[in-house]
Formats: structure tokens, C-alpha cells, sequence
């Protein structure tokens, strides 16, 4: 089918299923989501011309993954989200299994797209092909086809382009896997977008100091941030290790110095950006105001994805919250954008609740699409307890030093935790949408992103505490 066949064909698909994905009451009601079928990664991240655009990836005839489209949202301010025409579909030879994940940059008054061209072969081999696409008006694209062909020692596992511009020069990492199984990273230069030089691989499993660290790294975006160079990647292949990487696949960081003559990365440990059970493939823009801005799929590729229950009604997955990112020493601060506020509605305020026994409700707190922000917490005791909806539970114990959040599994039903250290929980900031959950601890030092889909009736927020607890509280409708 050719692009225009394809475009037809998806948004017939949108049409046929509106009705059913728009009655799920677990649609949800300040995230973006796919209008029908499956979303991914965010890609093409930029703000063009004074408008936010983010793309992303789609699925629009299955809830799970295929031969990917990019969908595409704009928006002035982050509130109010305008669905636009499908940007690419995956017609040509050389993407004809998917427009795979890249990113968006602008030259000459005109939006750039790189993307990779995932194609499989009638013997089920991959073939990759990193590719170009042009437009005037950030609407419509014209696609110029590959720019890099796989290069030697890499296995077709090389994807999601990242391009940036430094100095009179345009760079690009791509997340790879070498000839030995090897998750990496991989730089290229350029100085008309066309012709791409590889310039090595930055970092990866065994090298630098790192060790085994993954078989594939995918997703890669390299900025700086206040005079440090940091690097997001999501690799493939960490084992669970005591708190950390208990999801299927990792999204986190590194903080260090790019030397650009020398194509080396020297840089710290990797830490996860995220400690909850869904946050992948991050991807970052700057804005006009200079602000670091990230947007990350709120959701992973594992064997519970299946279960999800939107996908009885036709969709699956959204995108996390935009947030922006700051540095505090070698740690990425989170924080949600302040444009969110112009959402909250109904404002009810607390000041220095005490909570000493379990299940307290507060005159006013609760509802399916609210704001909470806990300030100026004091611990007399040994934990303290948030149940959402009885969907989700947040503990932090000041005994362990330890923050959990709970959910229970879309599989079976068991309840799981992930879980992280931390010293005190003097700040609570919490998203909370008709099935998702975003917790922000400490201004945004540490984040929980999860899904979660308690009873549609279940409104009720409770604190429970072993000790004193008490704390300022404000809590707003959103949407
Ligand atoms: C990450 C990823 C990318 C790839 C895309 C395909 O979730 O696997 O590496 O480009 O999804 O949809």
C-alpha cells in the first residue's frame, strides 16, 4: 500500500473503533493517548515555530506491536493537545516494517525528522536504515529516504536517531548492539544533515567502566545540562539488583563529559531516571524559555502487556506528563511543567493534618483525576501510607529509609512493588488520572510512573500511619 493508502486505511480504523475506546472509562483525562490501538516511544520532541509537536509511536490496527506509524499531537501549552494528520506511514521499502523512533530538529525554517526504517525480509532478518523527512510547516513530510546504511560491527539492532546541533555541526547518537551482543551507543557528525560521518561508539556494555550492562541500548539523547553532558538510554539485558531494574527493560542516566574531537564519553554510574513500573524510552527537547523538557512512554514491552485492560476496548498505553529536568550534582531532577496548573480546579487546603491511626479520609480529598501536594512532612513514627483508589499504595518508611509503591499485577492480580532509598520524604507531589500514577518525592529527587486500574467507582484517597504523621495538604481537581 502506498503512503496515502496506508494514512486512509488508519484513520478509517480511528472512526470504526471511536465509540468503544472513548467509553472506557479508564481513558484518561490529562495524558495523551493513541485514538485506537497501540502507543510507544515519543519521538520528534520539538517546539517548532512556537508550537510544542510530539510525534509518537503507533500501532494503529492492533493493541500490540507492529509495522509502526508516527502519530503526532501539537500544542502552544501543554494543556490543550490538537490531534494532527498521521506524519509518517511505513510505505516504502526501506521502513516497510515500521517508521521506527527518531527526532525532530529544524534547519532553515523547516522541520527535519530522522527516524529509523525497520524492515524484515522474507526470512525474518532485520534490515535498519536510518532516514530523513522535510517539512515547511511541520504538518506534512516529505520523506528523502536513508541517510545511513548499518555500518560495520553492529548487528541490525541500530535505531532511534537523536540529532542536535553543536556549534556549526549536527550530531547524532543511535542506540546499537555490536557484533558481540553488546548494547551501545553510537556517534555520528555532520555538517549538511546528508552525509553522516561515524564518528565510534561513546559508551556501552564493556567499555568505559562499566562491565556487562546490556545487550541492546536503545533510545539514546545526549544534551547538556547546567555545564554537564548527560546521556538517557534505555538498555536491555540489567538483571535485578537489590531496589533497581526490576522492570523488564531500564530507562535512566549518565552525567559526564562529552569530548566531541575525541568522539569519548567519560562519565558516572547509571542511575534510572524512574522507580516506578512505567516509564521507557524518554526523549528531551529545549524550548524556547531554555527549559529541558521530557517526555517518556509511560508504559514497557514485557509479558504482562498483554493483560492491560484497555485493550479490550482498542487501546493501549499513553504518554507520561511533560516534565522538566534540572541537575542537582550528579542527580536528574524531575519536575512536572508549571503549565499544568492552569488545570486545577476546586482547590481544598489543609494545614498540619495529623494522621496516627490507618484508613483516615479527609472531607474533600479524593476523586479520579486530581492533584495532591503534601508539604512539610514530619515522621513521629515508622511509616506512612497512601492507598489510591485502593488501586495503588505508596509506604514510606522512615525505619528502612525506603519508599514503595504497590500495584496489583494485570495479570494475575497479585500485588508487586518497586522500590527505592531514600532519607526523608519531606514532599509529596501527585498526579493521579482515571488509571495512572505519577508521584513526585522531594521536588521531583526521585519519581514513581505507573498505570493502574482500580475500581472505576473507587474515589477514595486514605492515609494510614504507624506513629505521627502530619503534614500540609493541597488537592485540586484537574482537567
Ligand atoms: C523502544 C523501541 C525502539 C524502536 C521502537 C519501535 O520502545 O523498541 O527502539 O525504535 O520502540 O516501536
Amino acid at each position: 500500500m502506498n503512503q496515502h493508502e496506508l494514512i486512509e486505511k488508519a484513520n478509517q480504523e480511528v472512526e470504526r473503533n471511536r465509540e468503544m475506546v472513548e467509553s472506557d472509562p479508564y481513558r484518561l483525562r490529562f495524558h495523551l493517548m493513541p485514538p485506537v490501538g497501540l502507543l510507544n516511544d515519543p519521538n520528534g520532541f520539538i517546539q517548532f515555530k512556537g508550537v510544542y509537536h510530539l510525534f509518537y509511536q503507533w500501532n494503529p490496527f492492533e493493541t500490540a506491536h507492529g509495522a509502526k506509524f508516527w502519530g503526532h499531537y501539537t500544542s502552544k501549552d501543554f494543556i490543550n493537545w490538537e490531534h494532527q494528520p498521521i506524519a509518517l506511514a511505513p510505505s516504502e521499502w526501506y521502513e516497510k516494517n515500521g517508521c521506527y523512533s527518531g527526532s525532530a530538529i529544524e534547519n532553515d525554517g523547516k522541520m527535519v525528522l530522522f527516524y529509523t526504517g525497520n524492515v524484515k525480509d522474507e526470512n525474518g532478518d532485520r534490515e535498519t536504515y536510518q532516514c530523513m523527512a522535510v517539512s515547511q510547516d511541520g504538518i506534512t513530510f516529505e520523506k528523502k529516504g536513508p541517510v545511513i546504511y548499518l555500518p560495520e560491527g553492529y548487528t541490525a539492532h541500530f535505531r532511534d536517531p537523536k540529532v542536535w546541533k553543536k556549534e556549526d555541526t549536527w550530531y547524532m547518537v543511535l542506540g546499537a548492539q555490536d557484533v558481540d551482543e553488546q548494547g551501545k551507543v553510537v556517534l555520528y557528525s555532520s555538517t549538511d544533515l546528508m552525509n553522516w560521518n561515524l564518528l565510534g561508539p561513546l559508551t556501552g556494555s564493556a567499555m568505559n567502566q562499566l562491565g556487562p550492562f546490556g545487550y541492546m541500548w536503545e533510545c539514546p539523547d545526549l544534551f547538556e545540562l547546567d555545564g554537564k553532558d548527560v546521556l538517557l538510554v534505555s538498555p536491555q539485558g540489567l538483571e535485578p539488583e537489590g531496589d533497581v531494574y526490576h522492570n523488564l527493560f531500564q530507562a535512566g542516566y549518565f552525567v559526564g563529559e562529552l569530548d566531541y574531537q575525541k568522539a569519548s564519553y567519560q562519565h558516572g554510574s547509571f542511575t534510572e531516571l524512574d522507580r516506578g513500573f512505567d516509564f521507557y524510552a524518554p526523549q528531551t527537547t529545549v524550548d524556547e524559555k531554555g527549559r529541558r523538557l521530557l517526555f517518556a512512554w509511560m508504559g514497557i514491552t514485557d509479558d504482562n502487556e498483554k493483560y492491560q485492560p484497555t485493550i479490550e476496548k482498542g487501546w493501549i498505553h499513553a504518554m507520561t506528563l511533560p516534565r522538566v529536568l534540572t541537575r542537582k550534582g550528579e542527580k536528574i531532577v524531575q519536575q512536572p511543567v508549571e503549565e499544568l496548573q492552569l488545570l486545577r480546579k476546586n482547590e481544598v487546603s489543609y494545614n498540619e493534618v495529623q494522621i496516627i491511626t490507618s484508613n483516615v479520609t479527609l472531607e474533600g480529598i479524593k476523586g479520579e483525576a486530581l492533584e495532591l501536594l503534601f508539604d512539610e512532612i514530619i515522621y513521629e513514627g515508622d511509616s506512612f501510607e497512601i492507598n489510591f483508589r485502593g488501586g495503588a499504595r505508596f509506604e514510606y518508611s522512615s525505619k528502612l529509609g525506603k519508599m514503595r509503591l504497590q500495584r496489583k499485577n494485570f495479570k494475575d492480580g497479585s500485588i508487586e512493588s518497586r522500590h527505592c532509598k531514600i532519607d526523608a520524604v519531606k514532599k509529596l507531589h501527585v498526579f493521579i488520572d482515571t488509571s495512572s500514577i505519577e508521584i513526585f518525592v522531594n521536588d521531583g529527587e526521585e519519581v514513581f510512573t505507573a498505570r493502574y486500574y482500580p475500581d472505576v467507582a473507587d474515589q477514595t484517597i486514605t492515609f494510614s500511619a504507624l506513629g505521627r504523621v502530619q503534614f500540609d495538604l493541597k488537592k485540586w481537581d484537574l482537567g
